[in-house]
C-alpha cells in the first residue's frame, strides 16, 4: 500500500527566466534527456510504486501540463491548488485524498524539480526508507552531504549516536533548520554533523495526519473536516475555500523545524536541484573577468567567462580557460565548455551506465 506523491506546483524562481511560471523548472527538459523533470520523477517512481497510487499536486495553470507529460494519470489523480500556498497545504489535501482513499498507507512525498543520477542506489535508499516508516512513527527525510554553503536548501543535524542496529545510516534528526543564512550555512557545513535536505520524504500516511494535527491544526481541521466532500461534485469549492484560508507555509517551516520524529537516511545518490549551468552564470553576479566562482579555494589565472564550483575545503587552481564549466561534487568533476552545455544530457547518461 504504498503512495508517491509528487509536488508540482513551484514556480522555480531561482531559475528565472529559464523556469518561467507559464513553464517552471519541473515541466522543463533542462539537461535534454527528452523527458521533463516531473517525467523523470514519475520514471523513478514507477519502479516501486503502482501508477493508480501517483498524486501531483499542482496548480490549475498547470493540469494541461501535467496532463500532456503524464498520460498515465486519471483525472482524479491530479489535485489542483486554485492558489499558490506552498508546500504544507499541498500535502494536507494529498494526505486527506489518500486517506479518503485507504485507512492507511506508506507515502513518499515528492519535489519534481531534482535530478537523480545513481538511480539504483536512490531506489535502495527509498526500499529501506518505506521498510522503516511502514514499522513505525517517523519522518523519513533523504539526506545529502553538503558540499558548500548553499543558502536555499533545508539543513539537519544529526546524532551521531547509532541508534539502530537496523541500518547504519540511519540518524534521529537532532535539529532542522530550513534556508539558514550564509553565515550559519558556513558553520553547520564545517561542522560536518549537518545535512542537507533532499526534500523527499517518506512516512506513514497515519504519521503525516498526525504531524498535521500537532504542529498545523489550524490547517488540519480545515482539511479534515472537509474530506467527505473529496472525491464529490463538492470538492472543487471546498478546496477553493479552503486554500483562500489557508496560511501559506513550507512542509520544512511548518512541519520538520518542529517535530520530534524526524530521522534522516544519509545517502548519496547523485542530487541535484540545479537548472542549467547557463541559467545560473546569467543570473548570478561575476566577477571582472566574468568567472562565476563557487568555491572558497579558488585560484584562477588567465582565466575568463568560466563558471566553476569547487566543493568547500578543496583547492582548485586554474589557469587559461576561457568559457569552460569546471564543476565538482563529491566524486564527480566535470570540464565542459559552455557552449557544449547541452551535451551534459549526454554525460549523465553515460555516467548512469558506468555507476
Ligand atoms: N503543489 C504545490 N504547491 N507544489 C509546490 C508549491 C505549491 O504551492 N510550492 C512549491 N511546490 C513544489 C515545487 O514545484 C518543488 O517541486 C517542491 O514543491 C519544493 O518546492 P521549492 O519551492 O522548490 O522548495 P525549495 O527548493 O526552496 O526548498 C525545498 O527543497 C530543498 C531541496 O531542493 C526544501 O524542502 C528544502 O529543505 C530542501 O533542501
Ligand atoms: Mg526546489
Amino acid at each position: 500500500n504504498n503512495f508517491c506523491v509528487i509536488m508540482a506546483g513551484g514556480i522555480g524562481s531561482r531559475f528565472w527566466p529559464l523556469s518561467r511560471t507559464a513553464k517552471p523548472k519541473q515541466f522543463l527538459d533542462i539537461l535534454g534527456t527528452g523527458r521533463s523533470f516531473l517525467q523523470q520523477t514519475f520514471d523513478r517512481f514507477v519502479k516501486i510504486i503502482p501508477p493508480e497510487n501517483f498524486l501531483v499536486v499542482t496548480s490549475v495553470n498547470y493540469k494541461d501540463l501535467v496532463k500532456e507529460q503524464l498520460p498515465e494519470l486519471k483525472d482524479e489523480q491530479i489535485l489542483l491548488e486554485p492558489l499558490r500556498r506552498n508546500t504544507a497545504p499541498c500535502l494536507a489535501y494529498a494526505a486527506n485524498k489518500i486517506r479518503s482513499r485507504v485507512d492507511d498507507a506508506n507515502v513518499i512525498v515528492t519535489p519534481s524539480d531534482h535530478l537523480i543520477v545513481k538511480e539504483e542506489e536512490f531506489i535502495n535508499q527509498l526500499k529501506n526508507a518505506l521498510d522503516i516508516s511502514s514499522e513505525k512513527d517517523k519522518l523519513v527525510t533523504l539526506g545529502i552531504k553538503p558540499s558548500r554553503p548553499e543558502t536555499g536548501y533545508g539543513y539537519i543535524q544529526v546524532k551521531k549516536r547509532k541508534e539502530f542496529k537496523e541500518l547504519d545510516n540511519l540518524y534521529k534528526v537532532k535539529t532542522f533548520t530550513e534556508k539558514p543564512n550564509e553565515e550559519m550555512a558556513t558553520i553547520f557545513v564545517e561542522s560536518g554533523e549537518f545535512y542537507w535536505n533532499s526534500g523527499i520524504f517518506i512516512s506513514s500516511l497515519h504519521t503525516i495526519l498526525e504531524a498535521f494535527q500537532q504542529h498545523l491544526t489550524e490547517i488540519a481541521i480545515k482539511f479534515e473536516k472537509g474530506r467527505k466532500l473529496l472525491n464529490s461534485s463538492s470538492e472543487e469549492p471546498f478546496i477553493k475555500k479552503t486554500y483562500s484560508e489557508c496560511p501559506s507555509i513550507s512542509i520544512d517551516y511548518g512541519i520538520m523545524e518542529k517535530a520530534t520524529n524526524v530521522y534522516v537516511l544519509t545517502a548519496d545518490f547523485g542530487w541535484s536541484d540545479l537548472g542549467t549551468w547557463g541559467s545560473l552564470y546569467e543570473n548570478k553576479e561575476k566577477d571582472l573577468e566574468g568567472n562565476l566562482i563557487g568555491g572558497d579555494n579558488i585560484l584562477t589565472y588567465d582565466t575568463s567567462n568560466c563558471i566553476v564550483d569547487i566543493s568547500r575545503g578543496k583547492v582548485a587552481v586554474i589557469q587559461g580557460l576561457d568559457g569552460y564549466i569546471v564543476a565538482e561534487s563529491n566524486d564527480t568533476l566535470m570540464i565542459c565548455r559552455r557552449e557544449d552545455e547541452i551535451q551534459i544530457k549526454k554525460f549523465v547518461t553515460d555516467v548512469r551506465i558506468k555507476k
